[in-house]
């Protein structure tokens, strides 16, 4: 990559500071670019510019509006394959799987291009139902919050900020965007897409800055909307401390599939180990937990472990690798001393070595006998690692899957629509994914989790929804 340095974009222009980071791959540590750090003044005046954009952003129609965000993702169309490279350098995400992210992005693009045609849209409320409100008709129609402060995880450094950014644009709220401090180049290049969009000025801004400084974009007060993907720890934090300001939340998991006698392994077991290991197992809804019925249990492990034990760990940008490298060592390392944990307390290793020479390189890991109280089991694991369980009863396999601080997705497989409706009615998630896998997500469905997992919803409509107010205007004709 070259020596360029990327500047940040605040006010509809492209702005140096006097500090400049160097991003690095996770894989082998190479410099992926160099960018400016911004630093509080930076963010005041993102903050400022988006500030003073609220008027003439949500004065543009819908048809306006859709049409900016058909020229964003018809950009980001022509530039597809130089956003993969980058997501694959900085995020350390396989190739094929960084192609996949941005094939997604594009289509939530799509979509919001088509929900901010359809955002005017209201309801007519018949309100003379009521004898003594005769001659009164209420007409409804949602209009922006205001300013959405997006603050976005490193693992789908694409996608997880069209989340933000699509809606926001779709009803006509001006963003401030602090993307992760480890992925912040594929940003940039949205926001050159972003920037050829004819958007009014300061109706969006990205900001790279230190973590810190994230705190003061979601507690200001000009920012009405907080929109943060990231841990449940600094997510709820935030929350505790926002008081009246809208407030979505999308943060861990250790999610569960449940795997029952009559599902049919050929189909079932790929599923499961690409949703267990994709992209290093660095998804909020990937499998860290696998629950399988007894009279299966030993052919669906023997299957699982030799599909896990040919995935090729390797250089995200080779073709042929399948898992990269996780985020961080600090990162691996704590990854590893979970799995040790697990199996100082008893369990037992199926796959993996866990002492690899880089603790940023861990090969699938598949523990069992673990048990709920251990670290591989209740906490949010974020890594290659899987648990396997058996159990006798669909009861008990709901009530392990639902012993969970956390509550994103689980899936069901089984092709008994009595029991697929009995999880639907259990399980305590956002999502129950019947023959596939938690890690099931298109764009336009409602995403988000329950408990520890988060609050809100996302998904093109959904998020437009936590992003704008409904109004009433109540017509007195008589
Ligand atoms: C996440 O990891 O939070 C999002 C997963 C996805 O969009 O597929």
């Amino acid at each position: 990559m070259n020596s360029e340095v990327r500047s940040l974009y605040i006010a509809s222009q492209w702005r140096a500071t006097s500090e400049v980071d160097t991003i690095v791959s996770p894989w082998d540590g190479t410099s992926v670019g160099h960018l400016y750090r911004g630093a509080v003044q930076e963010m005041e005046d993102a903050i400022a510019a988006a500030y003073a954009a609220r008027e003439p952003f949500r004065a543009l129609t819908d048809a306006v509006r859709g049409g900016a965000l058909d020229k964003i993702h018809a950009g980001l169309v022509a530039r597809a394959e130089e956003i993969a490279v980058t997501i694959a350098r900085e995020a350390g995400k396989p190739i094929r799987d960084a192609r996949g992210e941005v094939g997604r992005a594009v289509h939530t693009f799509q979509i919001a291009a088509e929900e901010a045609r359809r955002f005017g849209q209201g309801e007519q409320i018949p309100l003379d139902r009521i004898e003594s409100s005769q001659g009164r008709i209420g007409i409804t129609r949602r209009f922006p919050s205001g300013v959405v402060g997006a603050i976005t995880p490193f693992n789908f450094p694409l996608n997880l900020v069209a989340h933000k950014v699509a809606p926001a644009l779709a009803v006509g709220a001006p963003v401030v965007l602090k993307p992760a401090h480890q992925t912040p180049l594929t940003a940039l290049l949205l926001a050159e897409v972003i920037a050829e969009a004819g958007l009014p000025v300061g109706a969006f801004n990205v900001i790279h800055t230190e973590p810190a400084l994230g705190e003061r974009l979601a507690l200001d007060p000009r920012v009405a909307v907080l929109s943060f993907t990231g841990s449940a720890r600094i997510g709820w934090e935030l929350k505790a401390k926002a008081n009246r300001k809208r407030v979505t939340l999308e943060l861990g998991g250790n999610a569960a599939t449940i795997v029952h006698e009559d599902a049919d392994l050929e189909m079932v077991v790929p599923k499961c180990v690409a949703s267990a290991f994709a992209y290093a197992g660095q998804v909020c809804i990937s499998t860290q937990r696998l629950l399988v019925h007894r009279p299966i249990f030993d052919a669906f492990t023997q299957r699982f472990v030799a599909l896990s034990r040919d995935l090729r760990l390797g250089d995200p940008l080779d073709e042929t690798a399948d898992l990269g490298p996780v985020i961080t060592e600090a990162g691996g390392v704590r990854i590893l001393e979970c799995v040790r944990e697990a199996l100082d307390g008893g369990a037992r290793l199926l796959l993996g070595d866990i002492a690899p020479a880089d603790p940023r390189r861990i090969a699938p890991i598949i523990l069992t006998d673990t048990n709920t109280e251990m670290k591989a089991e209740r906490e949010e694991i974020f890594g290659p690692v899987v648990t396997l369980t058996p159990y006798d009863d669909f009861e008990e396999a709901l009530d392990r899957a639902n012993d969970s601080d956390y509550g994103l997705q689980t899936g069901v497989f089984t092709n008994d629509i009595h029991r697929i409706y009995r999880a639907f009615d259990r399980l305590e998630v956002g999502g129950v994914i019947a023959n596939d896998t938690p890690s099931y997500r298109v764009d336009h469905m409602p995403y988000g989790g329950v408990k520890g997992s988060g609050f809100g919803r996302e998904g093109v409509r959904y998020a437009m929804e936590e992003m704008s107010e409904l109004r009433l205007l109540a017509l007195n004709l008589s």
